[in-house]
């Protein structure tokens, strides 16, 4: 017969050799045979250990610093939950201590009958090099403090199944291999602080199942650290790297983070931190690099950080992260030395500026620096005595150019201002401008105050409403081709303020530009010589066209002149009795004509025009030739609806050339030619109607609204006038 504690021994062997799927069950009913006031158990489903009880504080109070980086619960809990032995009134945890003889290895203090009972295994001689075979054989050690001794390599923990705590303080482990702790799925405290660790390899932390929480670095020999090891995806407590020599970031495998699960305290306070790292190419997206700051408050006190450019676009999430977490607001500058012992949040963001060298193409003697806070780079040459404007500029885009207080005699075109969006070119000697230099899209502010200039290129248009350029007081060389500048000034005034006084020197007298129509439009009429003389030169120009067949547009051209002329001496011509005002000739079989035309006769009939409209004023019965002729030649004025189908029956070349003939033996008749399907002169087979579009003598029906019907008006009013005269 077996008795009853030989069996229970059997039970505790059995329960030694065979692993980790055992215990499991066996440590629940530990948690569960046992209360444990003001705790709860704690085991998300992210989380591998079963031995953690979590305080119900961590249930009921809100958290405010992180509540809404995630889930309050789990980050209470990480941080503050502990094993179950460690709350327990019945002493679970045993300390077994290590002892060596010369051969062997062996614990001390090892209570065989307490079932129940987890290890905690310390030595404390100081010597140990290696972390001996022998723990393998016990399955419930659930500490280890192997604090303060010389080992180097950890490679062989990977029995220890339901580890909980690994204390390897001062040792002289100089790596850590990702493989290592991806075993140990119970591991929560890591304490590996003074060691001599120099690299770890790239998710060496970041493993799941696992239940990893608190890692301790402190104080090693780490120069970089892959972000894998800091942004580990999941919720945990802190990971410190306090003391080490890390000046760099890396992302050995291309990761990329989106901070959507998990998050947790990294401190790298006393490190030679110095830059604000380049975050996507360390995988980091910048668009959810707020949501980062509060999942992973990150702590960098005591770092030599130089305060420039770089954290300049980050600057505002970086003080909206200082109001929630202490971290931030203890950022201290180190660099530049303006900004040496101030805190980076109470910094104006201004200042956070990066000085371009001339080896970056900054021109010699000058002042250039980025500014992302107002999205800019500055190159600063005021007065630096230069002849000319320099050839080259730092090459980043945005750039704020200051010339001012130079010598520069002459404003030329550099490849560089297509990056340029304002340029300072005031108290210098300028007194031309390159006119392509108006046409850079990107230029918008140019300052041209205080030179010489001594003409204005009509390239200035160019300028659009947004653009801004100001020339000050100067005087220039006018002509009267340069009317624009009138309205040019006007609008400038108008949209920007500038207020450009420009003299303008003209026909031996001095105005300011702005009346400059004022002199100009008393030109033509003015003596009756030069109008001879113009005629003269018009009528050797006219024999001359005459040899090249432009027939019809010099008859158009010379019969407007004519008109003119008649117009200015009333002369008195008689005229045919008439019964209509407008003759209407177009395709009446095009019905989109047709109905547009009804409105055209509509709008005339309502201003007292008597309208010619065949297809409703010709009599059915009546021969169609003859009534064309016949109300051809009673009407004073012909409109002509030129389509792309227009003359492509008899009918209407007959009534064409009618409309034409009579238009020609009688200078008071007049043609108005719709141009309806705004036809380009070489498609017009008519020679005459072709002379009219040439000349531009028509309407495009393009501008359909009522100015085409205004226009129309006009135009048929004139031919009035005239008559009434008669
Ligand atoms: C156990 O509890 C003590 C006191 O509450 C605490 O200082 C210690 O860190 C705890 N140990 C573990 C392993 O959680
Ligand atoms: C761990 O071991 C070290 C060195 O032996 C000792 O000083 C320290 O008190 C121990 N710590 C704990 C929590 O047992
Ligand atoms: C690790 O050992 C050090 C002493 O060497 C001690 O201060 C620390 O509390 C220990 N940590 C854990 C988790 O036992
Ligand atoms: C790790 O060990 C260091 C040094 O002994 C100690 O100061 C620190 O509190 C320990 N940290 C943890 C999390 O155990
Ligand atoms: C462990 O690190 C090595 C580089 O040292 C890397 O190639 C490997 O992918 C890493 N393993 C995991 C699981 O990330
Ligand atoms: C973030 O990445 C994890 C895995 O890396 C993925 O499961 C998850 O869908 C991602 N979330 C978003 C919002 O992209
Ligand atoms: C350029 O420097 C001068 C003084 O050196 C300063 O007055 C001026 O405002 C600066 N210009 C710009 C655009 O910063
Ligand atoms: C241009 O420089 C002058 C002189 O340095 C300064 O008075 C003026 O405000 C500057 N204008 C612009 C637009 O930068
Ligand atoms: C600079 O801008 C002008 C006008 O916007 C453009 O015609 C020219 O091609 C640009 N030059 C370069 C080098 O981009
Ligand atoms: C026309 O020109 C003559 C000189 O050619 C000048 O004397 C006269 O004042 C001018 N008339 C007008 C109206 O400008
Ligand atoms: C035009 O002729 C009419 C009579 O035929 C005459 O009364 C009128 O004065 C003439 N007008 C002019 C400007 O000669």
């Amino acid at each position: 017969m077996v008795d009853f504690s030989t069996i229970m021994i059997l039970v505790e062997l059995f329960l030694l050799v065979f692993g980790v799927q055992m215990f499991s069950a066996s440590h629940l009913s530990k948690i569960n045979q046992e209360s444990y006031p003001g705790y709860f158990h704690w085991r998300p489903h992210t989380v591998v250990s079963n031995f953690l009880m979590c305080p119900d504080a961590c249930n009921h109070n809100i958290i405010f610093r992180r509540n809404f980086a995630g889930n309050n619960v789990v980050t209470c809990c990480v941080k503050n939950a502990q094993p179950f032995w460690n709350i327990s009134k019945s002493n679970l945890l045993d300390v077994l201590h290590l002892k060596t003889t010369r051969e062997y290895w062996f614990f001390e203090g090892i209570d065989t009958s307490a079932v129940n009972v987890y290890f905690k295994v310390v030595y404390q001689q100081g010597d140990l090099k290696e972390i001996p075979d022998i723990l393998c054989k016990s399955k419930k050690i659930v500490e280890i403090n192997f604090s303060a001794n010389q080992i180097e390599n950890i490679a062989n923990i990977d029995c220890l199944h339901i580890l909980d705590t690994l204390n390897l303080s001062f040792n002289r482990i100089s790596s850590l291999k990702n493989t290592t702790f991806r075993v140990l799925k119970y591991l929560r405290v890591l304490n590996l602080s003074y060691n001599k660790i120099q690299y770890i390899e790239p998710n060496t932390f970041n493993y799941r199942p696992g239940s990893l929480m608190k890692i301790n670095l402190n104080r090693n020999l780490m120069e970089s650290i892959d972000v894998t090891n800091l942004l580990i995806d999941y919720w945990f407590d802190r990971i410190d790297l306090i003391g080490n020599r890390i000046s760099k970031f890396t992302n050995e495998l291309s990761n990329k983070f989106n901070f959507s699960i998990g998050g947790g305290t990294i401190n790298l306070g006393h490190n030679l931190i110095s830059e604000f790292p380049n975050l996507p190419k360390l995988g980091i997206p910048i668009d959810i690099l707020l949501s980062g700051v509060f999942k992973y408050p990150i702590n960098i006190f005591k770092n030599p950080i130089k305060c420039d450019c770089k954290f300049g676009s980050f600057i505002k999430t970086i003080q909206l992260a200082a109001k929630h977490f202490e971290g931030p607001r203890i950022f201290i500058c180190k660099d530049p030395p303006l900004l040496r012992e101030k805190r980076l949040i109470d910094i104006n963001e201004d200042l956070l500026t990066c000085d371009i060298s001339m080896q970056h193409r900054c021109p010699p003697e000058c002042n250039c620096y980025e500014q992302p806070s107002r999205s800019r780079v500055v190159v600063n040459c005021s007065s630096t005595r230069k002849r000319k404007i320099p050839s080259v500029c730092p090459q980043q885009d945005d750039l704020d150019i200051d010339f001012s207080h130079n010598f520069i005699s002459g404003f030329e075109y550099h490849t560089y201002l297509n990056r340029t969006f304002s340029i300072n070119l005031s108290n210098n000697r300028i007194t031309s401008v390159d006119p392509f230099i108006y046409g850079i899209v990107k230029l918008r502010n140019i300052n041209l105050q205080h030179n010489k200039i001594l003409q204005i290129h009509k390239n200035v248009l160019l300028m659009t409403n947004d653009h801004k350029i100001s020339f000050g007081r100067i005087s220039i060389k006018c002509s009267c081709e340069m009317k624009w500048i009138e309205s040019w000034l006007e609008n400038q005034l108008r949209r920007h303020g500038v207020y450009n006084s420009i003299n303008c020197h003209i026909r031996g007298r001095n105005i300011q530009a702005s009346s400059i129509s004022e002199i100009c439009s008393f030109v033509k009429p003015n003596s009756t010589v030069k109008y001879v003389i113009f005629s003269v030169v018009i009528s050797i120009f006219v024999s001359l066209l005459l040899c090249l067949k432009m027939k019809y547009e010099l008859c158009l051209l010379l019969r407007n002149f004519k008109r003119l002329y008649l117009n200015r001496f009333n002369n008195n011509d008689s005229v045919e009795p008439i019964r209509f005002d407008v003759y209407i000739s177009f395709n009446a079989e095009n019905s989109n004509i047709m109905k547009w035309i009804k409105t055209v006769v509509s709008n005339l009939e309502k201003n007292g025009y008597k309208i010619c409209l065949p297809p409703r004023d010709f009599d059915v019965g009546g021969v169609h030739v003859d009534q064309i002729s016949t109300e051809i030649a009673n009407s004073i004025s012909y409109l002509v609806i030129l389509s792309d189908d227009y003359l492509k029956s008899q009918f209407q070349m007959i009534e064409w050339n009618k409309i034409w003939a009579h238009y020609k033996t009688n200078i008071y008749r007049n043609i108005v030619v719709i141009n309806y399907d705004i036809s380009d002169s070489v498609n017009i087979q008519d020679r005459k109607l072709k002379a009219f579009v040439r000349l531009g003598f028509t309407f495009d029906f393009c501008n359909f609204n009522n100015k085409l019907m205004n226009d129309i008006e006009l135009k048929l009013r004139r031919t009035e006038k005239l008559q009434l005269l008669t």
